[in-house]
């Protein structure tokens, strides 16, 4: 979700743009594995090379992702890094002091990815505390702390997780994530807009640096800004993240090869979305099942908690069709109706409900970008939904609630975020019969701060949630969810903070929600 702008016709893709498009495509090189160049053994560097700090990500029971990224200088191009591949070593220790060194090894930091280090250390044991350090030249990292999963067959007491999405740096600071790093989670998952693309502004909080992002460097260079926000940076440090992405990490509001704006040829769009995807994979704590390819990068994926949870993770932007209906908000009419409309494309579609047939987990987590429930934000006479969620791909919707039905998939939560605001929707297999059985639960996280300091009565949201039965409660504040999840209940604490315009706000349980296991929908606490 961000700034609504003008758009008029969208730039449909006929059958002669469409092999200009696979011409362009093919002539996208993909990024080079092989290492090229003499390696740097010991870097002489002018400052702290770890400057971005560490990260981990993607658990399993044996293995887990770390990760770094070589930049005295962050925020210049090429992060003060010689353009050579550079020589960096990593160890991991049952301990915090390294007395106890586990697995250590080498990775070798190349140029054309930014001087990024994803290590997939395996050999480690399942459901533990692990403690991570990189060293370059005579430089050493912070020490950073990952846990990996409970082993396959587990059924674990407990896990401890809280979500978020939607950080704009100029809006002001990540107040939720202090606050985060006090609670004993055993994952972080970012359900989007981690980054924004807009041109800097001022008289705001903060302000991002250069214009609306399109090429690669300044798609690293607003990643780098961004990482070097100390409540960011230290979130990544103490605790593992599973990620996604939303549209903002790109572009605004885009659907598959069609931009928002007019007039973007899908050659054009695709060079950019290129460099998007690629500055995300050197980011973020990811496995190279993730690596891009060109203008396409698979980050679908699941990650099992034990038989406790299986998460998967979806990307609803790379693959959906446009929105329908000149997008905005719109009445459920014309293409919001169309068989071919797709949300996750076939591929993801296919991918989720094999995942979810095969699944042994108690809990089935769906964790992605926009609201499954369908919100009606006009008035019971003329009906208003948002056509960028899953309300606009009718088809798309229907078949993934027939499928969790249908096929009695148990227990599923829906984790979504994009639109700055709380809801919790029961998810029922079709809204228009009050009769209609319920299917699951839907937990929508507000943004971590962007829409600014929130807690403001929005009349829009105060009638949607009065009128549309399936919302147990809604909220405008800022924060994140923690949720503790068991063999048993999943219980969901709704975070907030008062403000984000200026650093230290406190934190406020807004609400707490219970979903005991066999019931779906969430009850208040
Ligand atoms: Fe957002």
């Amino acid at each position: 979700m961000g700034f609504p702008r003008t758009r008029g016709r969208r730039y449909g893709i006929d059958r002669r743009e469409f092999v200009r498009y696979v011409a362009a495509v093919s002539a996208i090189p993909f990024l080079p594995i092989r290492v090229m160049g003499q390696v740097i053994d010991r870097p002489a560097f002018a400052a702290d090379p770890f400057a971005l700090g560490v990260a981990s990500g993607d658990p399993e029971p044996e293995s887990v992702v770390l990760w770094t990224r070589l930049a005295p200088h962050p925020l210049e191009p090429g992060g003060g890094m010689p353009p050579q591949p550079v020589r960096v070593a990593w160890e991991v220790a049952d301990d915090e002091s390294f007395s106890t060194v586990v697995r250590r090894g080498e990775a070798i930091a190349v140029p054309q990815l930014g001087h990024s280090v994803h290590v997939e250390v395996d050999g480690l044991r399942p459901q533990r505390r692990y403690f991570f350090r990189f060293q370059a030249g005579g430089a050493t990292s912070v020490v950073g702390r990952t846990r990996t999963a409970p082993a396959r067959d587990a059924l674990p007491d407990a896990l401890r997780f809280a979500f978020t999405s939607c950080q704009h740096y100029e809006v002001g600071y990540f107040n939720g994530y202090p606050h985060m790093q006090r609670e004993d989670l055993d994952l972080v998952v970012h359900l989007g807009d981690y980054i924004y693309e807009y041109a800097g502004s001022d008289k705001r909080p903060r302000k991002h640096l250069g214009n609306e992002i399109e090429s690669l460097d300044d798609y690293r260079l607003r990643y780098a800004q961004y990482r070097l926000d100390d409540d960011l940076r230290e979130t990544h440090r103490i605790f593992p993240w599973l990620v996604t992405w939303d549209d903002h990490e790109f572009d605004n509001n885009y659907a598959g090869l069609v931009s928002e704006e007019d007039g973007v040829s899908p050659e054009k769009f695709l060079a950019r979305r290129m460099n998007a995807y690629q500055a995300y994979y050197e980011f973020m704590p990811l496995r190279r099942r993730s690596f891009p390819q060109g203008p396409h990068m698979t980050l679908y994926r699941t990650c099992h908690f034990g038989r406790l949870a299986g998460f998967s993770m979806l990307d609803t932007r790379q693959y959906r069709t446009d929105q329908p209906n000149g997008d905005h908000q719109k009445p459920l009419s014309g293409k919001v109706f169309d068989p071919r409309a797709t949300m996750l494309g076939d591929r993801q579609e296919r991918w989720l409900m094999g995942e979810l047939l095969r699944s042994d987990a108690i809990w089935n987590v769906l964790a992605q970008q926009v609201m499954v429930a369908p919100l009606n934000r006009g008035t019971p006479a003329e009906a208003r939904y948002s056509m960028d969620q899953w309300p606009g791909y009718d088809v798309s919707r229907k078949r993934l609630l027939r499928f969790l039905h249908e096929r009695r998939v148990p227990n599923p939560v829906v984790l979504t975020g994009d639109i700055h605001l709380n809801w919790v929707n029961d998810l029922q297999l079709d809204f228009e019969d009050p009769q209609s059985p319920l299917v699951g639960t839907e937990l929508v996280g507000t943004s971590m701060n962007n829409g600014g300091n929130g807690g403001n009565v929005i009349e829009e949201y105060e009638r949607a949630a009065r009128q549309n039965a399936f919302v147990k409660w809604y909220n405008s504040n800022r924060g994140y969810v923690s949720c503790e999840v068991t063999p048993r209940a999943w219980t969901s604490f709704f975070r907030t903070t008062p403000f984000v315009d200026r650093r230290g706000a406190p934190v406020e349980t807004k609400a707490t929600f219970v979903i005991e296991r066999g019931i779906a929908g969430a009850k208040r606490a």
